[in-house]
């Protein structure tokens, strides 16, 4: 089957689940402009879910992708955290913040029956996973109703084992990309490449279509992917500015400045590595670190920080996640970045 059969859109354009930047809005304006507009779930409960998706069938009738992790929730190491808390403490003195509070950072669930619940009352026409896929049977759950499953694979072996595992769709994320590494059969930063490198490889590899991702910002990219035996493409960071975002102030300012030109991937956020704009954070406690907590508990330490310095209208503590190609992101509606994107399609 070719990717225009499984995805049912009218365009192989989709836009990336960007948890903590996007909701309805963004995925609902990509699907009228007729690519596959994506609903980020990692960081909302059943609830929110429900909320989201009532609200993205009511904004478009476009085909539309609901994202979640498949990450294994780590238990609690108190003594992890507490070293990292004093490593962070001068920042919290430096900001007035009580470095003994115990506030909650974001937390981001991984998929599980719960989430499947509220999903069979929608029967979302797509499902993607970051981090691997889910339980054998929670998988069958999603398949049964009918969903196309899209999983991300950042290396060879990964695009293998989702095939294996049931996969539609591979998303072959480049090194390039915005966002946590979808790695999940190995945490070695050495095994991760470029989409160029990969895109074809996956190709070869496996035989469901690929969706190439990671630093694709214009038509020529697009046209360049498809050249690499792509059938279509996943794009984040192009739409990060665009009025339908919830992208924040302050990483709005810094991909609209010279500072967007620098990122990397970094673990002190999350406990994952992902890339992101490069802040004093990334450069004072350096990138990545072997004593940060386990994902996604080391966000906790880092939430309070990240607010008190954004009320000062300062990033220094913020993920601001991004690619490395920055120079497609525009103030411009998500219609119009869809629609640009699309003249590199044949
Ligand atoms: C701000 C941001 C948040 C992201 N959050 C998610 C997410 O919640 N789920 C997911 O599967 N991928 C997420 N990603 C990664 C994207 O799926 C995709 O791999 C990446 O955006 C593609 O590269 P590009 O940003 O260069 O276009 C995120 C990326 C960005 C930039």
């Amino acid at each position: 089957m070719s990717l225009a059969d499984v995805l049912n859109s009218e365009l192989p354009i989709v836009q990336a689940p960007m948890a903590g930047v996007q909701g309805s809005e963004l995925a609902a304006a990509v699907c009228d402009a007729g690519g596959l507009g994506s609903l980020p779930c990692a960081t909302l409960g059943p609830d929110g879910i429900r909320a989201e998706l009532t609200r993205i069938t009511t904004l478009t009738n476009g085909p539309y992708n609901v994202n979640f992790f498949c990450h294994t929730a780590p238990p609690p190491d108190a003594e992890r955290d507490k070293a990292w808390r004093l490593r962070l403490r001068p920042y919290y003195e430096e900001l007035g913040l009580d470095p003994d509070a115990r506030p909650s950072g974001p937390t981001r669930s991984p998929f599980d029956a719960d989430a499947a619940d509220v999903l069979d009352e929608f029967r979302p026409p797509v499902v993607s996973f970051h981090f691997g896929l889910p339980s054998v049977e929670l998988l069958a759950r999603v398949k049964a109703w009918g969903s196309t499953v899209l999983a991300s694979a950042t290396t060879i072996d990964e695009a293998r084992w989702l095939h294996d595992g049931g996969a539609d769709v591979i998303i072959a994320q480049g090194l390039e990309a915005g966002g946590h590494r979808g790695m999940f059969l190995t945490d070695d930063l050495t095994t991760q490449v470029s989409t160029l490198t990969l895109v074809p490889q996956v190709v070869a590899a496996v035989d469901v279509p690929v969706i190439a991702s990671g630093g694709i910002a214009d038509a020529r990219a697009v046209a360049a992917a498809l050249a690499l035996g792509a059938e279509g493409v996943q794009v984040g960071t192009a739409y990060l500015r665009c009025p339908e975002a919830t992208t924040s102030p302050v990483h709005r300012a810094a991909l609209a400045s010279e500072d967007s030109r620098h990122t990397a991937l970094t673990n002190v956020f999350s406990g994952r590595p992902a890339r992101g704009l490069v802040n004093r954070a990334m450069r004072e406690l350096g990138a990545m670190r072997d004593d940060v907590p386990a994902f996604p508990l080391a966000s906790a330490a880092v939430a309070p920080l990240r607010a008190a310095a954004e009320a000062q209208g300062r990033g220094d503590f913020s993920w601001m996640w991004a690619g490395q190609n920055t120079s497609g992101c525009r103030e411009v509606g998500a219609g119009e970045i869809t629609r640009d994107l699309a003249a590199g399609l044949p």
